[in-house]
Order: C-alpha cells, then sequence, then structure tokens
C-alpha cells in the first residue's frame, strides 16, 4: 500500500496520516489511500475510531488543480467521502493549516471536526470557476444555515478556527499539535460513548428565496457565473433525497468544469505563481534588504513607501524641502490610517511604523547606509539622471538603485552612475500600497542577484511581480497605450466613450478606460502628449477632445469633471454633456462621417489591439511568456479574472479568427493594425500561446 496515507494504531483510533507535499492536495493517490486505509481500519480489530489528519502545512488544499481539464480518476471524491461518511466506525477531521474545498468536504464527511485555532477553513471552489463539487453545497448548510453557508461558498474566503467554531463547521477548538489534540478529541467521544453524526442526516434549515439570492449573486459577479450557480446547488438540496442532491452539484461541477471561465480561472491561479518562477534566478541569492530609502513623497513616492513600512522594512524618504517633506508624511500617515482602520496592522505596528521605521530626510547623504533605493520623482529623463547620480555618490557599494519610472530607459537612467549592474526598474502601479502589479525591469545590464533583489522585494510586499525588459511603457502600458488608441479611433469613428466604457465593463472590465482615465486624472495623459507632440511623435489621428477637457480644467474624479460628471460623488458618473460635442468637432475638422459601433464589434476590436500588442511584447522578449502578459492586465489593468488574461481570451478565442478580423481591421490603418509576427507564425503553426508558456 502506498505511504501517501499513513497507518497506525493508537489504543482504539486507527490513525490515517496524509503526506502528499507541499499542500496534501487530494490527487487520484491520495483518494485512492485513504480509500484503502479506510479499509483497512474496518477491518482491523479492536478499532473502534478512524482520525484523519494531516503532516506538514495542511489538513488538504483541497482537489489536486492539477487534475482538472484532464479526464478524472477514479476513486471519485464524493464517492471516497461517501464511503468515510458511511463508515460505521467513528471518523474524526484533525485539523490544521487549510481546509479548502475538497478538503473541507472531506471534514464534513467526518462525523466530527476539531481543529488548531491557527486552522482555516473554507470553500474557494469560485475563485476557480467551479462550485463545491463532493458534497460541500450539502452538507454546510446542514451545519450552518443557508445564508451563512452560501457567504461562505461564494466568497470562497478563508474562515478562521474561531468563526468556524461559532459557525458550527468545527465541533472543538483546542491548542497543541493537530495530531495530539486529534487524539485528545477522538478519546473523549469514545469514552462518553458519542455516536457516528453524519452530516447528511442531519435536518434541512429553512430554505430561502433562491431566486431572488440567485439573481442577487449573479449581479455581483460582475459577469463571473460560479457563485451565482452555487445557489442553485444549495436549492438542490430542497428537491429530493441527499442523494438527488448530491447529483445535481455534481452535474453543476462538471457543467462548470467545461466553461472557459474555469480555463481562465485555474491559468490565472498557476499564473500568479508562475511569474516569479524564472529560470535564470534559480539559485540566485538576493541581497540583503532590511533598510530602503525612497525618493520623492509624492502620491507614489509616498504609496511605495507604505508598502514597505507595511513589509516591516526600514524606510528613509527623501524630498526636497522640510515642508514636501511634512506633506510626503501627511501621505504616508494617511495610508496607515487606512491599514489600521482595516485591521491590516495592529495599533503597535501603526506607531513603530511612524516612529523609529520612517524617517524623512532631506540630504542625500543620509542615504549612505540603505540596502536600496527606489526612486518615484517626476518622469523627465535629465531628473532622473540627475538624481541616480547623486545616489551614485553617496550609496554604499552593493546597495540596489531602482527607478519607478513608468515608461523611461532604465539603460540610460544606469549610465549615469558607476554601477549600471546595480540598476533596474520597480515599476509600482498607485496606489502602490495597494495594488497588487510590480513591474520588474531589467535593464541590459542589471546583475542576476539585483533582479533577484526586485522579486524577493516583491515577495516581501505581497506584490505578483512580474519581469519585463525595456521598451516605452515596459509591458503594462505599452498595451495600455495601444488599446487605448484603438479606443480613440473608434471615437473618432463614431462610437462615443461611454458606449465604449458601457461594452468593456458588460465584457468583465472593473471600470472602461474613459471612467479609468478621470480616475487617473486626464492631466497625465495631457501631458504625455504634450511630450510626444514636442517630440514629434503625435499619432496618425491626433484628436483634440481630450486635451480641450483639460484646457477647461475638467482632470477626472479629482475635479467633479473628465469624460463624466461626479456631481453626485465618485460612485455615481453619468456622462459630461461637454464631451461629445468636442468628439464633434474633432470629427468634422478630420472630415469623418461618424458610423455605429455595436457593443460587440467595441469589445472585439480593443481586444484584437490588446492581443496584438501583447503577442510584438512576447515576441520581442519585453515579457518572457505569454502568462507574464495576462498577469499584469489582471493585476494592474483591471482586466477580468474569470478571462484568465488577453492571451488566455485569445487562445479560447481561437488565434486564426482573430488574426483574420486584424488583417481586415489592417485595411483600414495598415500601421496600427500591422499583425504580430508571433500571431502570424503561431496560427501558421497551428499552436496557441499557452503552447509558449509551457516551453519557457
Ligand atoms: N492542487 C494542486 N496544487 C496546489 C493546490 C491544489 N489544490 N494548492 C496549492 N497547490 C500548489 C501551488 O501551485 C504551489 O505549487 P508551486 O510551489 O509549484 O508553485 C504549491 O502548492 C504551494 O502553494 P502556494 O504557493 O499557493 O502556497 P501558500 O502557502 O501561499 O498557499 C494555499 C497555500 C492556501 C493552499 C493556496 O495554494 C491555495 O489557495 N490553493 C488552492 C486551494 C483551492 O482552491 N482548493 C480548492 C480546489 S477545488 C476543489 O477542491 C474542488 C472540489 O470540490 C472537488
Amino acid at each position: 500500500m502506498s505511504d501517501v496515507i499513513g497507518y497506525e494504531r493508537v489504543g482504539d483510533v486507527a490513525v490515517l496520516t496524509v503526506r502528499n507535499p507541499p499542500v496534501n492536495a487530494l490527487s487520484q493517490a491520495v483518494r485512492q489511500g485513504l480509500w484503502d486505509r479506510m479499509d483497512q481500519a474496518e477491518a482491523d480489530a479492536g478499532a473502534r475510531a478512524v482520525m484523519i489528519v494531516g503532516e506538514g502545512r495542511a489538513f488538504f488544499a483541497g482537489a489536486d488543480i492539477k487534475e482538472f481539464g484532464k479526464p478524472l480518476l477514479a476513486p471519485f471524491l464524493p464517492d471516497l467521502i461517501h464511503r468515510i461518511e458511511a463508515s460505521p466506525l467513528l471518523v474524526v477531521a484533525a485539523m490544521h493549516g487549510v481546509s479548502l474545498g475538497g478538503g473541507l468536504e472531506v471534514a464534513l464527511g467526518c462525523h466530527y471536526r476539531v481543529a488548531v485555532p491557527g486552522a482555516r477553513v473554507g470553500l474557494p471552489e469560485v475563485h476557480l470557476g467551479l462550485i463545491p463539487g463532493a458534497g460541500g453545497t450539502q452538507r454546510l448548510p446542514r451545519l450552518t444555515g443557508v445564508e451563512p453557508a452560501l457567504e461562505v461558498m461564494t466568497s470562497g474566503r478563508h474562515v478562521g478556527a474561531q468563526e468556524a467554531l461559532r459557525l458550527s463547521i468545527l465541533d472543538a477548538v483546542e491548542d497543541g499539535d493537530p495530531r495530539t489534540v486529534g487524539l485528545a478529541f477522538v478519546d473523549g467521544l469514545l469514552s462518553r460513548g458519542a455516536a457516528r453524526r453524519p452530516v447528511s442526516a442531519l435536518p434541512l434549515p429553512e430554505a430561502i428565496d433562491w431566486d431572488a439570492a440567485f439573481a442577487a449573486t449573479l449581479a455581483k459577479g460582475r459577469g463571473q457565473i460560479s457563485p451565482a450557480w452555487c445557489v442553485r446547488a444549495v436549492e438542490a438540496a430542497y428537491g429530493g433525497s441527499f442523494a438527488d442532491g448530491m447529483q445535481a452539484e455534481r452535474k453543476i461541477f462538471m457543467d462548470l468544469m467545461e466553461t472557459d471561465q474555469r480555463q481562465g480561472m485555474i491559468h490565472a491561479f498557476f499564473s500568479e505563481r508562475a511569474v516569479s518562477h524564472l529560470p535564470e534566478l534559480k539559485g540566485v541569492a538576493p541581497r540583503d534588504v532590511a533598510h530602503i530609502a525612497v525618493i520623492g513623497g509624492g502620491t507614489m513616492g509616498a504609496g511605495i513607501a507604505t508598502a514597505a513600512l507595511l513589509s516591516g522594512l526600514r524606510v528613509h524618504l527623501l524630498e526636497m524641502s522640510a515642508e514636501a517633506g511634512a506633506a510626503a508624511r501627511g501621505r504616508i500617515e494617511a495610508n496607515l490610517a487606512g491599514a489600521l482602520k482595516r485591521g491590516k496592522i495592529s495599533a503597535d505596528d501603526h506607531a513603530a511604523m511612524l516612529g523609529d521605521a520612517l524617517e524623512i530626510v532631506t540630504d542625500y547623504a543620509a542615504l549612505a547606509q540603505v540596502d536600496l533605493v527606489i526612486e518615484a520623482v517626476f518622469e523627465d529623463m535629465a531628473v532622473k539622471k540627475e538624481v541616480f547620480a547623486r545616489l551614485d555618490a553617496v550609496c554604499k557599494p552593493g546597495c540596489v538603485l531602482a527607478s519607478n519610472t513608468s515608461y523611461l530607459d532604465i539603460d540610460e537612467i544606469a549610465q549615469a552612475t558607476s554601477r549600471p549592474g546595480d540598476v533596474l526598474g520597480l515599476h509600482f502601479f498607485s496606489p502602490a500600497h495597494v495594488m497588487k502589479l510590480l513591474e520588474v525591469v531589467v535593464g541590459a545590464q542589471s546583475a542576476d542577484d539585483v533582479v533577484a533583489t526586485g522579486f524577493a522585494l516583491g515577495q516581501r510586499m505581497k506584490k505578483i511581480s512580474v519581469r519585463a525588459g525595456v521598451c516605452d511603457g515596459f509591458i503594462g502600458n505599452r498595451i495600455l497605450a495601444t488599446y487605448r488608441t484603438c479606443a480613440d479611433h473608434m471615437i473618432l469613428d463614431g462610437a462615443s466613450p461611454f458606449e465604449i466604457d458601457a461594452a468593456l465593463e458588460a465584457f468583465g472590465f472593473a471600470m472602461g478606460p474613459f471612467a479609468v482615465a478621470d480616475l487617473a486624472g486626464l492631466d497625465i495623459g495631457w501631458a504625455v502628449r504634450k511630450r510626444k507632440r514636442a517630440e514629434g511623435q503625435a499619432p496618425s489621428r491626433d484628436a483634440t477632445y481630450a486635451d480641450r477637457l483639460c484646457e477647461h480644467g475638467h482632470f477626472g474624479q479629482k475635479t467633479g469633471r473628465g469624460y463624466y460628471d461626479y456631481a453626485g460623488g465618485a460612485r455615481t458618473r453619468v456622462p459630461n454633456p461637454d464631451v461629445m460635442p468636442l468628439i464633434e468637432a474633432d470629427r468634422a475638422r478630420m472630415g469623418i462621417t461618424p458610423r455605429d459601433f455595436a457593443p460587440e464589434e467595441i469589445v472585439r476590436r480593443y481586444m484584437a489591439a490588446m492581443v496584438n500588442e501583447a503577442a510584438k511584447v512576447v515576441g520581442e522578449g519585453i515579457a518572457r511568456r505569454p502568462l507574464d502578459v495576462d498577469m499584469v492586465l489582471l493585476f494592474g489593468y483591471g482586466f477580468p479574472r474569470y478571462r484568465g488574461g488577453p492571451l488566455k481570451w485569445a487562445d479560447m478565442e481561437g488565434l486564426p479568427g482573430l488574426l483574420d478580423d486584424i488583417r481586415r481591421y489592417a485595411a483600414e490603418d495598415v500601421d496600427f493594425w500591422a499583425p504580430a509576427p508571433l500571431l502570424e507564425q503561431l496560427v501558421a503553426e497551428g499552436r496557441c500561446f499557452d503552447d509558449l508558456n509551457k516551453e519557457r
């Protein structure tokens, strides 16, 4: 018999120890092992109870996600759980670490559950585009009531041990080693002659208005369907026997398994872990970083300093004057007050972060001993070069020198120092203490251990760190510039910003591009356009309506008006009536007769532009793999997670059709729509982007 499940008799108790590192996923070998060990326990003379306990980090992290999308292998999890629950022996789950998805469902199949205080339970299947598929929707409501069960399932959140006890998911919480705690609990049950207590036999709680709950959950899902299907699965418990409910749950689970949403979300799950696995960094030790400096205390610099403080680093923040330093401190204080209010840090942490850990300075000499510097000053090459030359003069040897520039050439910045190997880009997204994305921009001379240090810092700050090469805009902003241009072209040709936002929000973006522009501030794009025009890089179809808006002082949310009017607050936006006349003036000046755009065409063109530019970014090596682009768009640009990312979406849509459309659009504008060579190559070879993820 395999060692994946250890077997041991301790008095009357058969102890089944799960050993499937790193997280005890319920692979086929684990399922078979549990089944066989249950048989063994039942055949073991004198055994009165079974205790299931996990070795290592978790009880069970759930089904083995790597098996999804392939033919499922027996024994199937629902059958195993039924087999456990039906055992004549008393079965107890002794839980620690996480018990998630199928892992919690195994525990719900046991007759009792005891956990240590640090344990967490949850049914996170919705985050994989699924519902609990092994009885979770049928058993959990019998313990907690319908509404708490639906809240746990539709949010997919982790529930701490004490809360799980209050919700009756757990029968007891005891401190100690899980095995010892479990054995003591089983002994207690046996000595008081406790009966088996199959959850499936418990009465159903009061029903709810299922249609209303389904509709509300669907609306909340912003296009994601699996949370709403949790409601239908729980409802099915009320339609017949327990077995009927299980069958209905399984059908919904298997139907969702076939969806693009399941594929997209599982792609996201593995990709967000794969982004920081880079072959060239294997075995490369990062430099030690305990104390950093941030240059510039504007919104970005203060956000970066906040993220650093929250991750336990000491921070020196350099500003030009005492007044500017005080303003920077105020911004950091406001950010940290938010973290305190949301319970992310304790009052003691808060005090320490604003006390010893943070020092505002105005003199570069104060930075002599820091381990890493992040420059976040005005986006101007001359200014950046001056900052880096000064850093070069004062920082200790081995100090990592990073720029937070969002588009400038890191190699040129590095040349302002005598140590280009120590220089790299660390491109944060605003607000830097909230947004998860970090682009680690690798210059031509950036040393491997400097790059490894960038990734280590990202991990410490709990960011999704993606390697990017040097080009104007790196991965994200370069692709953004292209799909924004596509949107601008559609506006000139007849679509309104409001139609475009509505179409893309229906596609699943958190916000359409014009609502995003209003949030970011229209003055940012205005400054970039002015710079590009001054450099002779004006776009071929240079519209002026956005400049006119800025000239009127309409910078978006911060001035109360941009593309939208925010008189009713940030959440209630209505189109700004000044916008369409400005657009119409541009169309008239350019001799354009506007035409209608259906929402489908808006989405198709916008996505085609995004995918085409993304393919160029991968083809040129700016992004290592398609999945790197996908994670940048997911974590930095509000791309809907359930679609996996633009290149996963493109694979699922079909690359040949997309290339045909791009070629068709190229008849209108041959330069803008020039097909990416990589896209043409993949289509010619009958391959898809995901094939490259596996190769690189
Ligand atoms: N299946 C396969 N591999 C898994 C896994 C799973 N369920 N959960 C985690 N892993 C892998 C990760 O991919 C990672 O592998 P690499 O080291 O090769 O990248 C490794 O285990 C460690 O995971 P993390 O890096 O995420 O470690 P962590 O400590 O930060 O988090 C965790 C651990 C909380 C368990 C987290 O991995 C997680 O949330 N996992 C997913 C849990 C989940 O969704 N379970 C439900 C599965 S669906 C189901 O069970 C359906 C059903 O009803 C039948």
